[in-house]
């Protein structure tokens, strides 16, 4: 007999949980960390599939990310096609892995490409937006109820195709559309949409955000435009959302092509409608059923990655991160996600189909960059699930090499973490006999390490191309001291298991962590 829906509670299916402003990704009934890898965009048919799998296997993913083209379900009006979702349903399973589909529907990096043929042929049906000028701007327009009713039955199909064929939630999260909004026109400047955008802003809206009533113009000033597209953009996706989840509820979120953190953005030159981190609230108000809002990350500055990473992890927000270049020095942000307490990890365009997306992410995956991924991916694997645990209950802190090569530190009660780059594993790079012949790494952008307090005392650690060293804070005790550190693993019980203690030139210049996945278990103490 086959088992109901019904009978499979809302617990029972991947869900969020936030505690005290943290967040875990609740998969099987535990917290999971998403070690993912999201194919190129034309890897969602079945021929490119074994193309896909040696790339994750290789980098130690859990979760593949892999787009479903609205074009591919519904390529005639009311005919629907889930022949691809169907194998890769099963694929994923052979390969053990999870799936977070992506819907390419309406809006994919703004454009309606992936809509099917009687979609973007049919501009009076589903119009596109108004300039300014009244001409046509290539990308469809929030305004209409046609566009988004035709999206909403599309992808509520979808999710009752995952609801009667994936009873063991193979597909963990949804992203209904991707990288939303619209370049170079910042709204809809057609009759209906200028209609709404002369009346008063919604009550809803305005009371959200803690302003007063009035017109777009009145409450945004010269940001306007981009909060009415804002608004409208993330209402229809919310709606479309909401509908889905009223089939099967997974956890959904979207996802933004970013600008600038640190200046206010162009509303000419942004993706206007898009849940960059300066409009997140407006989204929030605008759909409550998107679970979050998470930045793509294609910009190689660390500081600018930071700053994005810290725009998009709120008590409000979980952070993920569903992008981000595949070249290897992005691998290392990987430990500042995680320290923040991202749910997941999507490095942008992993798999062997030959498509290269250089200048943004890899030239090529060869063996080096698939590795700076794979250490990583491989160090929270070997915990076996502790570290999804452990990270939605203890402070964590994770750092990658600044641009600049400088130390970063932290402190937690009475002890103080230090990160260091570009030392050997002995001595100092002070040292003048060293420092004519600094390590290769010295100079690469690779480094980064990951800290979880255990309790007072007692640190996890991991990293690579970084020395860790562990000190008392300027307010922890004078004679505070590294008391034993061990290398070790948690066993199917989630109990520690010592493997050596590390001492002597292991510990004399400190930790000093390389490119094998390690992880160690420092106690803090202080002699009397
Ligand atoms: C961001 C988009 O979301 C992806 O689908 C892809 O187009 C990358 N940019 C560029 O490769």
């Amino acid at each position: 007999m086959a088992v109901p829906l019904s009978a499979q509670t809302d617990e029972a299916l991947p869900h969020l949980e936030n505690r005290d402003g943290r967040h875990a990704l609740i998969v099987d009934g535990r917290p999971f960390t998403i070690l993912g890898g999201q194919v190129n965009n034309s890897s969602n048919y079945a021929a490119a599939l074994p193309q896909v799998w040696p790339v994750l296997d290789r980098i130690h993913a859990n979760t593949v990310a892999v787009p479903i083209a609205w074009e591919q379900i519904e390529p005639e009006e009311g005919r629907f096609d889930f022949s691809f979702l169907q194998t890769l349903l099963e694929e994923a399973r052979t390969h053990d892995k999870r799936i977070v589909l992506l819907w390419f529907a309406t809006w994919k990096n703004t454009s309606p490409g992936y809509t099917p043929a009687w979609v973007k042929l049919d501009n009076a049906r589903f119009p596109r937006m108004k300039t300014r000028d009244g001409g046509d701007n290539y990308a469809l327009s929030p305004m209409f109820e046609t566009t988004r009713e035709a999206d909403k039955r599309a992808f509520v199909r979808l999710m009752t195709y995952l609801r009667d064929h994936d009873p063991q939630n193979t597909v963990i999260m949804v992203q209904p559309e991707n990288e939303v909004g619209s370049y170079r026109n910042p709204r809809d400047f057609g009759a209906r949409a200028q209609a709404l955008f002369e009346g008063a802003v919604p009550a809803e809206l305005v009371t959200g955000l803690g302003k007063v009533r009035g017109t777009w113009a009145e409450v945004f000033g010269d940001r306007a435009d981009r909060a009415f597209n804002t608004w409208y953009t993330a209402r229809y996706i919310g709606d479309i959302a909401a509908a889905g989840k009223a089939v099967k509820p997974l956890p959904m979120y979207v996802n933004a092509a970013l600008s600038d953190p640190f200046n206010p953005p162009d509303p000419m030159g942004v993706a206007s409608g898009g849940p960059q981190q300066d409009v997140l609230d407006i989204w929030k108000i605008a759909a409550p059923a998107i679970d979050f809002a998470a930045p793509d990350i294609y910009d190689r500055s660390s500081r600018n990655v930071v700053a994005y990473l810290d725009a998009y992890a709120r008590p409000d927000n979980a952070l993920f991160i569903p992008e981000i270049g595949n070249a290897r020095e992005y691998a290392r942000y990987f430990y500042t996600a995680m320290g923040k307490g991202a749910i997941g990890f999507t490095p942008f365009g992993m798999d062997a189909t030959g498509y290269s997306n250089f200048p943004l992410g890899a030239k090529a995956l060869d063996e080096q960059t698939l590795y700076a991924f794979a250490r990583k991916y491989a160090a929270i694997e070997a915990l076996g699930g502790a570290w999804a645990r452990l990270a939605f209950t203890r402070p964590t802190w994770g750092v990658a090499k600044p641009d600049d090569g400088s130390a970063q530190s932290k402190t937690f009660g009475k002890w103080q973490v230090t990160a260091s780059y570009g030392e050997w594993q002995f001595g100092l790079k002070e040292w003048t006999w060293l420092k004519a012949e600094p390590p290769a790494w010295a100079d690469e952008p690779v480094g980064g390490a990951l800290v979880v307090q255990l309790s007072q005392d007692e640190f996890l650690v991991t990293g690579d191309h970084v020395r860790i060293t562990f000190d008392r804070a300027e307010s922890g005790p004078e004679n505070g001291m590294v008391v034993r550190v061990e290398e070790g693993r948690f066993d199917a019980a989630g109990d520690w298991v010592m493997d050596r203690v590390w001492n002597g030139d292991q510990t004399d210049y400190g930790l000093n962590f390389t490119d094998r996945p390690v992880w160690l278990k420092v106690t803090m103490g202080a002699w009397k």
